[in-house]
């Protein structure tokens, strides 16, 4: 038995979610880390631990109901409930601009050239997903917990460029999403928003983005430790308000 406050973090194995996990760890949560894949998951606690952290992880899939059941039977085992809930799991499978089109948008990214995956699935993961998560472990969130919702700026309807239909959507969603539950979740005490990290170097943002993971994190964890009456439903990078 732990008196630790608990951290769940989707996408725990790598880039931010890893360094969001690491960044609370510090701050004296014991984590709970959960994305697909195993070896990652694994490698990901025992560096966790090797800095002392607390950590366990569960293997599941966004996309998978199923999967999803799994994550909560073993949030149950748990012996308290969840303090702070980071959904920052997701995809961006546009990515991949390899193919010069009459823009600088390779067809992954072109709206109209897009293979129907590419958006479908990054909806159904990123938007989806996220939602399917956060309604399961709804019951097991503590009074007064915080939910940071992983956003981006892309989504930001004032800012939009062109290109990457399914990645927009999907946080645009994201976003609704933040907004809605924010209402439905003031009589518990828990707080609800949105956190763009920038454009980080990780898997996703590539070598070539502007921020370390270090810095992206910090955004994440800012809204994770909110004080009680602090803001919600709204969206945030480094804890500043940016447009929806
Ligand atoms: N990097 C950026 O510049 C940037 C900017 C704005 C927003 N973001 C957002 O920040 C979050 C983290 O991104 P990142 O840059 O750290 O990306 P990343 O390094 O690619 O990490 C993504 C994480 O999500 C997990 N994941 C992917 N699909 C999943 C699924 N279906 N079910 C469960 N877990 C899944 C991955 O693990 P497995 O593959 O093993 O499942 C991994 O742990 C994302 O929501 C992203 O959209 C990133």
């Amino acid at each position: 038995m732990s008196s630790l406050p608990l951290a769940l973090i989707t996408g725990g194995s790598r880039g931010l979610g890893f360094e969001t996990a690491r960044q609370l760890g510090k701050l004296g949560y014991r984590l709970f880390i959960a994305s697909r894949t195993v070896p990652r998951l694994e490698q990901a606690a025992q560096s966790l631990r090797a800095e002392g952290h607390l950590v366990s992880f569960h293997a599941f899939d966004m996309q998978d109901q199923d999967s999803i059941q799994t994550l909560v039977d073993e949030v149950k085992k748990k012996d308290a409930p969840i303090d702070v809930l980071i959904n920052c799991a997701g995809v961006m499978y546009e990515a991949g601009n390899d193919d010069e089109v009459q823009t600088d948008i390779g067809s992954n990214a072109s709206v109209l050239r897009s293979p129907e995956r590419n958006v479908t699935d990054t909806i159904a993961i990123n938007m989806i997903g996220t939602w399917s998560v956060t309604r399961a472990l709804a019951p097991h969130l503590a009074r007064g917990a915080r939910i940071v919702n992983v956003s981006s700026s892309m989504a930001s309807l004032g800012e939009m460029g062109p290109g990457y239909y399914g990645y927009r959507a999907s946080k645009a969603g994201i976003n609704v999403f933040t907004r809605t539950l924010a209402y439905e979740m003031r009589p518990r005490g828990i707080l609800v928003n949105s956190v763009c990290p920038g454009w980080v170097k990780t898997n996703m943002g590539g070598p070539g983005a502007t921020r370390d993971v270090a810095e992206g994190a910090a955004g994440i964890v800012w809204a994770a430790t909110l004080p009680p009456d602090g803001p919600t439903g709204g969206f945030f990078r480094d804890g500043q308000a940016i447009p929806w």
